[in-house]
């Protein structure tokens, strides 16, 4: 995707774009490869549309990365998906932070690996002070989730 810096003159930019990342076991069947070569791609063209959106001034780009439903999938695809949350973070650690991105978690991230765990403290630790696009991540997160933790945080309170 090539950055065209006349860009901003030609079309609005849109402040906040949501993702919804799909189709990625489909895309990987139609090419007779396992499904997590499907993730394996979109977190490749998410890495770029993460940094186009930066370049090009949306002030915040969300996405649903993986849903309090996702866990019913098989063991193998969890897993390679939390090895790809990794490699994301880790590089989003070395590159986006360096490009003043600042990083947020949606959804309940306690019931990720510790290591991954870990990983999204150094993340939202180093970012806290960044001051560009705001990247919201939702990892473990849902709506009917978030809507009965927030019934059940008014109770407590
Ligand atoms: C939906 O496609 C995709 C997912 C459930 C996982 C998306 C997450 C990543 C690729 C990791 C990116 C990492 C970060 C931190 C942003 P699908 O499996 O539902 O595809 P299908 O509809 O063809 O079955």
């Amino acid at each position: 995707m090539e950055y065209n810096s006349d860009i901003k003159n030609i079309i609005v930019i849109p402040s906040h774009i949501g993702i919804i990342m799909d189709g990625n076991g489909r895309w990987a069947k139609k090419r007779n490869l396992p499904r997590s070569s499907g993730h394996v791609a979109g977190a490749s063209n998410f890495k770029k549309i993460t940094r186009y959106a930066a370049k090009i001034g949306v002030k915040h780009l969300t996405m649903y990365a993986f849903s309090t439903e996702n866990w019913k999938r098989p063991k193998a695809e969890i897993s390679a998906l939390m090895t790809l949350f990794k490699v994301y973070l880790e590089d989003a650690l070395q590159n986006f932070l360096d490009e003043n991105i600042k990083i947020n978690f949606l959804g309940d991230t306690s019931a990720f690996p510790n290591s991954l765990q870990n990983l999204i403290r150094d993340v939202i630790d180093v970012s806290s002070k960044k001051t560009g696009m705001v990247l919201n991540l939702a990892m473990n997160y849902g709506g009917r989730t978030e809507i009965s933790d927030a019934v059940k945080c008014i109770v407590r309170d």
